[in-house]
C-alpha cells in the first residue's frame, strides 16, 4: 500500500499546550521545566509520550523503565522530547482473579492519558500477555501515531541439565507429581531455574505470540518480537524505536494506516506458522474492533487451516525463545510465509515499508528450530474455529497443541459447574471418569469466571494420569494459558453464565468433536436442550458496585474479543473542553 507523508515541518497537536505565549502555554511549559527540561525542548519538535506498563508487581516488565531510557536516547537523537508515564500494569502472573479481567482498563488508561496529554506520537513499552493487546487498543482508539516495543523473553529455563519453559514446565511438572514422576522437593527445586533473568515467558506462550503478533500486523520494528529481554541487542531496538517515532510523528503514519484488514490477516497467518496461543483470537479481534476492521472467528478458521506449523517452540515444539532468535527470530518466518504466497507483503508497518521489504533479505539460521515447510511440525497449524450446537458462536482450538488421536472422539461428558467444582472434585478416586470421557467446565467465561480466566487446560484426573495418559478432551468457555497444550476446546461461545448451551449439559450426555470437520455436538434432541434452557437459571449475580460490575454490564462475548461494549471504535485524537 502506498502511504503519503504529511507535511513537515507543521504545527503538530503538542501546540495546543505548548506552543504559545498565552497564560495557558506558561503555565504548561513552566510546571514542565520543573524536571529540568531546557526552553528549547518546547520549540515546536515532536512530544513523545512513553507509555509504560512497568511494575514490580509484573515481574515480566520488571525491568522496562531501563528499557524506556534507551527509547528516550533514540527520541532525544531524533530531535524529539521524550516524556514517560506508567499505565495500569496487567500482569498475568499475580493479578486475580485473572490479568484478563484488567485488559480493557489498561487499555482504557492508556487510551485516555494519550489523548489527555500532549503527545504527538508514542512509544508503548509491553511485556506481559496482557499489556500488549491492552496498549495496542488503547493507542489504536485515539489513532496518534504509534510503535510498540517488547521487553522481550527470560532466558531459556534450565535445571538439572535441561532446558524448561515458562508455564510448560509448571504444567508438566505438577501433572507428574500427581503422577508419583516427580517428587515435591524436585518441584521447588525447579521454581528458581525456571525464571532465570528479567523478561517475558520463554516459551511461545500468550507474551511470545503477542509480541509475534505486533510484529506481523506491522506495529513494532521488524524483528521486535524474539530479541531476550538481557540481550543488548533489545536495548538498539528500544534506542531504534525511539528514533523511529519521531520520523513516523512528522509523516503523521498513524495506527490506522497500519492496522488494516491485510494485517490482521498476515497476523492470524502469523500465528499458524508460529503455533501461537489460542488467547490472540480474543486480543486480535479486540483490537480490530478499536480500528472498525471486520474480523471474525470465520477469518480464523480460513486463514490458519493451511498454515503449516513451522516454528519448533514449546508448547507445540521443543525449542525457546532464545533459539528462535539465534535462528532469525519471526522476521524467517514471514519471509517462509511470503515466499509460500501466504503474506500479504504489501501490508504497511511502523518503518514506513510495506513489509515484504522488511523480511527481503533475512536467511534462517537453524532449520531444525524454524523448519522449512516440508518438515513443519504439523501441516495445519493456526487456530480450529469448531461450530454446532453446543458452540453456535464458536469455540476454539489449537491443533498443534492437541492430540492426534483425540481430533475425532465421542465420548462420554463429566460436568464441573464451575473452577472450584472442578477442584473439589478432580481428586476424588471414587469419580466415575475414564480417558475416554469429555471433561467439561462451565461458568469459566468473561462473565462467569470475571475475565474468563486461563483454567481450560484443566488437569487430569489423578487415576487417569497413573495409567500413563496424559491427554483427554477437555471443553470450557475458559481461555488456556499460551503456555498450556492438550486437546483442550476452549471459548465455548455464548458463555454459559449468560445461557449458552454448555449451561445446559449434563453428566452422562455424549458429546461428539471432530476437528477436521469443524463440529462440536452435542448428542441431545434439540427438544431437549430447549427444555433444559428453559429452566436453566444465571449463577452469576451481578457485583453490586465498582469495576467489577461495570466488567459485568460491558464485556461482550469471546467470539467478538471481550472488549467493552462501549469503548469498540476509533475516538480519535481531539481533546474534549480545555479545562483552563
Ligand atoms: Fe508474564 Fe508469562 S506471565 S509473560
Amino acid at each position: 500500500m502506498t502511504f503519503k507523508k504529511a507535511q513537515w515541518p507543521r504545527p503538530l497537536r503538542s501546540a495546543h499546550w505548548f506552543g504559545g505565549t498565552s497564560r495557558d502555554h506558561i503555565y504548561h511549559r513552566s510546571w514542565m521545566k520543573n524536571q529540568g527540561l531546557p526552553a528549547d525542548l518546547f520549540d515546536g519538535r515532536p512530544v513523545i509520550g512513553i507509555c509504560n506498563t512497568w511494575s514490580e508487581m509484573t515481574p515480566c516488565n520488571a525491568h522496562l523503565r531501563d528499557l524506556a531510557q534507551r527509547v528516550k536516547h533514540g527520541i532525544y537523537e531524533a530531535g524529539g522530547l521524550p516524556l514517560e508515564f506508567p499505565v495500569f500494569s496487567t500482569g498475568e502472573s499475580a493479578l486475580r482473579p485473572t490479568a484478563m479481567m484488567y485488559r480493557n482498563l489498561a487499555a482504557m488508561d492508556v487510551e485516555e492519558a494519550i489523548r489527555a496529554n500532549p503527545c504527538d506520537g508514542v512509544v508503548l513499552l509491553a511485556g506481559c500477555d496482557k499489556t500488549t493487546p491492552a496498549l495496542l487498543m488503547g493507542a489504536a482508539s485515539t489513532d496518534v501515531p504509534s510503535i510498540l516495543v517488547s521487553g522481550g523473553p527470560m532466558l531459556n529455563g534450565h535445571w538439572r541439565n535441561q532446558a524448561i519453559g515458562s508455564g510448560t514446565a509448571l504444567w508438566q511438572m505438577s501433572e507428574m507429581v500427581k503422577s508419583g514422576e516427580l517428587t515435591q522437593a524436585d518441584f521447588l527445586d525447579a521454581e528458581q531455574a525456571m525464571s532465570r533473568s528479567p523478561g517475558s515467558c520463554n516459551t511461545m506462550g500468550t507474551a511470545s505470540t503477542m509480541a509475534s503478533m505486533a510484529e506481523a500486523l506491522g506495529m513494532a520494528l521488524s524483528g521486535n518480537a524474539a530479541i531476550p529481554a538481557v540481550d543488548s541487542r533489545r536495548r538498539v531496538m528500544a534506542q531504534l524505536t525511539g528514533r523511529r517515532i519521531v520520523e513516523m510523528v512528522k509523516d503523521d503514519l498513524k495506527p490506522s494506516d497500519i492496522l488494516t484488514k491485510k494485517a490482521f490477516e498476515n497476523a492470524i497467518m502469523t500465528n499458524g506458522a508460529i503455533g501461537g496461543s489460542t488467547n490472540a483470537v480474543i486480543h486480535l479481534l479486540a483490537i480490530a474492533g478499536r480500528v472498525g476492521v471486520d474480523l471474525s472467528l470465520d477469518d480464523w478458521d480460513r486463514l490458519g487451516r493451511d498454515i503449516p506449523t513451522i516454528v519448533n517452540l514449546m508448547p507445540s515444539g521443543k525449542y525457546l525463545m532464545e533459539e528462535f532468535f539465534y535462528a532469525g527470530g519471526l522476521p524467517v518466518v514471514l519471509k517462509s510465509l511470503l515466499d509460500g504466497g501466504k503474506l500479504h507483503g504489501d501490508a504497511l508497518t511502523v518503518s514506513g515499508k510495506p513489509i515484504a521489504a522488511e523480511v527481503e533479505h533475512v536467511k534462517n539460521w537453524n532449520p531444525e528450530v524454524i523448519r522449512p515447510v516440508d518438515q513443519a511440525l504439523t501441516s495445519h497449524g493456526g487456530i480450529a474455529v469448531l461450530k454446532g450446537n453446543l458452540a453456535p458462536n464458536g469455540a476454539v482450538l489449537k491443533p498443534s497443541a492437541a492430540s492426534e488421536h483425540l481430533m475425532v472422539h465421542r465420548g462420554r461428558a463429566v460436568v464441573f459447574e464451575d473452577i472450584d467444582d472442578y477442584k473439589a472434585r478432580i481428586n476424588d478416586e471414587n469419580l466415575d471418569i475414564d480417558e475416554t470421557c469429555v471433561m467439561v467446565m462451565k461458568n469459566c467465561g468473561p462473565r462467569g469466571y470475571p475475565g474468563m480466566a486461563e483454567v481450560g487446560n484443566m488437569g487430569l484426573p489423578p487415576k487417569v494420569l497413573r495409567k500413563g495418559i496424559k491427554d483427554m478432551v477437555r471443553i470450557s468457555d475458559a481461555r488456556m494459558s499460551g503456555t498450556a497444550y492438550g486437546t483442550v476446546v476452549l471459548h465455548t461461545s455464548p458463555e454459559a453464565a449468560v445461557g449458552g448451551p454448555l449451561a445446559i449439559v449434563k453428566t452422562g450426555d455424549y458429546i461428539e468433536i471432530d476437528v477436521p470437520n469443524r463440529r462440536l455436538h452435542l448428542d441431545v434432541s434439540d427438544a431437549e436442550i430447549a427444555e433444559r434452557l428453559l429452566a436453566w437459571t444465571p449463577p452469576v449475580e451481578k457485583p453490586a458496585s465498582g469495576y467489577a460490575r461495570l466488567f459485568h454490564e460491558h464485556v461482550q462475548g469471546a467470539d467478538t474479543g471481550a472488549d467493552f461494549d462501549f469503548l469498540k471504535g476509533c475516538r480519535g485524537r481531539e481533546v474534549g473542553k480545555d479545562s483552563h
